[in-house]
């Protein structure tokens, strides 16, 4: 299988040698791409050695004195075009600011930049650069936005800089950037012929024409799941509250407003639907009475309200038989005690845990963290994106349709993953 390594100018370039090393020790055929930045910190013919292939160093591989051949010209020009549709990934380490502002901006001034807007390929970024550059706010943005389309993400390392300030931008050791793209390989369309209902964001109860019953969900989480379940090969339906989130291109979008408008959109759409995940925060109350016209502020008022349906449990009654259900559960005390119950009361496969009262976690937030419950087991999932909780979440799913047996013979219940029973 065939990987692209794109390695951009910085002093950790010549960490990209041990990596092409560490990648070729999986049995991927790897390929260097090099900025002419790059070529400043370590000659081509280092990794043109270790791989045995030619190492692409720019969009134009002959200089103007020698450029008389227009068939040449047009081999070198489309050389990019070639590489995007091979190459099974793309591995950029060490990512510069530079470089990862310029794939944020969809900027193509060389082949690597070029070569990442002409793949389909996942791509794997592993940035390093000085700690005050990678906390930057206009790198930070640019992560977001890279993160946002799909780019996998290997953080910096805290430590001692070359630069000789101590934080984080150093690049990550090339095991973990393995173990990122080795992930990303066994991830390519394996939800292809699913069809995968998410619901996102929260439900507004309307008091009065102008006045809503809502609550703090952003719709991120779930977004982050319908990017990632269609980014896998599933075809999506997302199912959205009120959000100012752009929705995953391709994917089919209902958007409703209430609890009731959620429920009748899933239930129409169960028999279509092989994995339903329940991420929207879904209000428990609605007013028992709608007042027709503005209400007036005269002194104390009562509101009444009634129950909602509850969604995810008519959902388990109706769905079809093997049609996987995820709920969320959102807690703020004794988690375990009350994801267990949601767990039971629900009757859904599996329940994802998190704690919406840590700072920076849950509602609004780019980051969370969450337990996996199943009946029989709680996988943590500890502080990470909400995209790549969103793999990791898929990915426990995907086990759950594994057959028991299967666990059994390999041992293999989830990479990386705390069990406790
Ligand atoms: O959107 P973000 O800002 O990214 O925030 C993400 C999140 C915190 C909203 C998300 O991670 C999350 O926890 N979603 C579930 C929130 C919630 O409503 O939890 P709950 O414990 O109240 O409900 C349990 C489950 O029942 C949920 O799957 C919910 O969708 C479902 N439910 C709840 C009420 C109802 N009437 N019908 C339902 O189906």
């Amino acid at each position: 299988m065939k990987v692209t390594v794109g390695v951009s100018g910085g002093i950790a370039a010549y960490k990209a040698a041990e990596l092409v090393r560490a990648l070729q020790r999986q049995a991927l055929d790897v390929h260097v791409v090099m900025t002419a930045a790059a070529q400043q910190f370590v000659a081509p013919l280092t990794f043109a050695s270790l791989t045995g292939h030619k190492v692409i160093t720019g969009l134009w591989p002959l200089s103007s004195g020698e450029a008389g051949s227009g068939e040449a010209e047009l081999d070198s020009s489309i050389e990019h075009i070639g590489e995007a549709q091979s190459t099974e990934a793309l591995v950029v380490a060490p990512a510069t600011a530079h470089v990862l502002a310029r794939f944020a901006h969809g900027l193509a001034d060389d082949f690597l930049t070029t070569l990442y807007l002409a793949t389909r390929a996942p791509v794997i970024v592993a940035p390093a650069m000085n700690v005050n550059m990678w906390e930057h706010p206009a790198t930070r943005a640019n992560m977001e936005m890279l993160e946002s389309r799909g780019v996998r993400i290997v953080p910096p390392e805290s430590g001692a800089l070359a630069c000789g300030m101590t934080g984080s931008g150093r690049l990550a050791e090339p095991e973990v950037i393995v173990e990122a793209v080795v992930g990303q390989l066994h991830r390519r369309n394996d939800l292809a012929g699913e069809v995968i209902l998410v619901t996102a964001a929260g439900t507004r109860e309307a008091i009065d024409p102008v006045r809503f019953l809502g609550n703090r969900s952003s719709g991120k989480m779930g977004y982050a799941v319908a990017e990632e379940a269609q980014r896998r090969g599933a075809r999506v339906v997302l199912v959205s509250g009120p959000s100012s989130l752009r929705p995953p291109a391709n994917c089919e979008l209902v958007s409703v407003v209430s609890a009731d408008e959620m429920r009748r959109a899933v239930l129409s759409r169960l028999d279509q639907t092989t994995i339903v995940v329940k991420a929207a925060a879904v209000a428990d109350y609605r007013p028992c009475v709608l007042a027709e016209q503005k209400m007036k502020r005269t002194g104390p008022i009562t509101i009444e309200f009634e129950p909602t349906e509850d969604i995810l449990r008519e959902v388990v009654l109706s769905k079809r038989p093997g049609t996987l259900v995820i709920g969320f559960a959102a807690e703020t005390e004794n988690l375990l005690e009350h994801g267990r119950s949601k767990l039971l009361r629900k009757g859904a496969d599996a329940i994802v845990l998190n704690d919406v009262s840590r700072p920076g976690l849950g509602f609004d937030s780019d980051r969370n963290a969450a337990t996996f419950l199943t009946p029989k087991t709680a996988i943590e999932l500890p502080e990470m994106t909400k995209h790549e909780l969103a793999s990791r979440i898929l990915d426990e799913v995907i086990a759950l349709r594994r057959p028991a047996s299967f666990v059994a013979e390999t041992g293999l219940v989830s990479s990386n993953s705390t069990l406790r029973e």
